[in-house]
């Protein structure tokens, strides 16, 4: 395990200098929520935000609606959104809707899918999710810092019919690097960490608070949206005492399991839908626990029961599947099959792997992708590494030659999860963005048949900017 990890979190989500006494209890900000039946607006400007609370100060922030994480923007599934984005940063942004199949103009890519938006100018996004299900959004444009500074939220496509529960809740989580006057460290894009872990943080939030506990009643059945929004903090959360059932992974429904080991595993960008019924005793306290690095799991929060008696006997009896999206399936039977292998990193000794060295690699990049380091971050004078002609199904065989794990986002698409190392997967879950652990190979496979330029990257946001990149041309 680098070094780079050890400098993250022991005990607490937080504990900048060592210490976070007296973590108080925050105050519930209400969290901005928008509603699609009118034309939705989005700022992307500076503000400041409460992220550690107790005696800390604010932080200087980047955010959406002057909000920690953004508005959480819900929609209907099949309904046409029109959402206008301003800029009030001091440099050009975008706004990429993560998971949302849509046309290749809206999908937010500089240089790629549009002209980025100039300070003090707007963009108007339109499209209609044709999904249903838990997505996100945040910037393109110099990635590292504007999502590291707090341009994110959670973009909900809700059912037409969507099951009962008694809640529906959204967790965002953020992962910060503060100092100990809680502001933003500097030092984005350093190189030695581009080649390992990225810019883990020692700061974890929940809805962009530093979280001591999450009220629940007894009894109550919960949708609990978890949406790993962190740059490169993969999370690994075990809920003391509880047992979540996964019903949908990136948005996409999927057979209701309890997840391996009890762990629901987050790479950055990842999202998992859970049903939990609160089953615990009134008036305990049960800790959610992050354990995805070895020997530094600290806890995120805690489910923090009301006193009063459980609101219902027995766990609520309804079902907890939800509805299939309108995913086209893949014909294995006649896929083109393609190779897409993953390279470069550091290898404790200093050696990239997989690429001959460091000398293999363009200057300013860590990392490749079949030989190809694309690092202009979205900025264009990007040739497709593949063209796919449209509405034929492909196979990607996803390779991890290097040391270190990778989330792997589709833009555009879902795409079916096939096998592990020749395993097959459970379900062939659908998702928008894979796993890949170090030396682990994924094999993936989708329709194409939405045309455009689509990015493929890692979305440990370090190695996207430093050549874990490609445009994947349907046409
Ligand atoms: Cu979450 Cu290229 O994106
Ligand atoms: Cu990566």
């Amino acid at each position: 395990m680098s070094s780079v990890l050890h400098r993250t979190i022991n005990r607490r989500a937080v504990l900048i200098g060592g210490s976070l006494a007296a973590a108080a209890l925050l105050p519930r900000v209400a969290r901005t929520a928008m509603d699609s039946s009118k034309e939705l607006s989005l700022t992307g400007a500076p503000g400041r935000a409460p992220i550690v609370g107790g005696s800390y100060p604010a932080t200087d922030v980047w955010c959406y609606g002057n909000s920690i994480p953004g508005p959480e923007v819900r929609v209907r599934q099949g309904q046409p959104v029109r959402i206008v984005v301003g800029n009030q940063l001091p440099e050009d942004t975008t706004v990429h809707w993560h998971g949302i199949r849509l046309p290749n103009a809206m999908d937010g890519v500089p240089g790629l899918t549009q002209r980025p938006i100039k300070p003090g100018r707007q963009f108007t996004y339109e499209f209609t999710p044709p999904d249903a299900g838990t997505f996100w959004y945040h910037p393109h444009a110099d990635s590292l810092q504007q999502l590291g500074r707090g341009l994110a939220g959670a973009l909900i496509v809700e059912e037409p019919e969507p099951t009962p529960v008694d809640r529906d809740i959204l967790w965002m989580l953020g992962d910060w690097r503060l100092t100990s006057d809680a502001q933003i460290a500097r030092g984005f894009g350093n190189t030695m960490e581009a080649g390992m872990s990225g810019r883990i943080g020692n700061t974890v939030t929940l809805n962009g608070r530093v979280s001591e506990e999450e009220p629940v009643r007894a009894g109550e059945r919960v949708r609990l949206r978890l949406v790993n929004g962190a740059l490169a903090r993969i999370m690994a959360l075990r809920f003391e005492g509880h047992r979540p059932v996964v019903v949908a992974i990136d948005g996409q429904p999927c057979e209701p399991h309890e997840p391996q080991g009890g762990r629901l595993v987050l790479g950055p960008a990842m999202r998992i839908d859970v049903m939990l019924d609160m089953q615990g005793e009134p008036g305990r306290r049960y800790r959610v626990v992050d354990d995805f690095y070895g020997g530094l799991s600290y806890w995120l929060t805690q489910l923090a029961y009301d006193k009063k008696p459980p609101m219902r006997a027995h766990p609520l009896d309804a079902q907890i599947s939800l509805p299939r999206n309108p995913q086209p399936e893949p014909d294995l039977a006649s896929a083109e099959w393609h190779e897409l292998r993953l390279q470069g990193g550091m290898m404790g000794g200093g050696a990239m792997a997989g690429t001959g060295g460091m000398g293999g690699l363009p200057r300013g990049a860590s990392w490749a992708i079949n030989g190809v380091s694309t690092i202009c971050d979205g900025g264009g004078g990007m040739p497709p590494l593949l063209i796919l002609p449209q509405g034929r199904s492909y196979l990607l065989s996803i390779r991890n030659d290097t040391a270190w794990w990778h989330p792997m986002h589709l833009h555009g698409y879902s795409f079916r999860v096939l096998s592990r190392n020749g395993a097959l997967v459970p379900h062939r879950q659908w998702a928008d963005t894979v796993l890949v652990a170090p030396k682990e190979t994924v094999e993936i496979a989708f329709v194409a048949d939405n045309p455009g330029d689509w990015m493929l990257h890692c979305h440990v946001t370090d190695h996207q900017v430093s050549g874990m990149m490609a445009v994947l041309r349907v046409a």
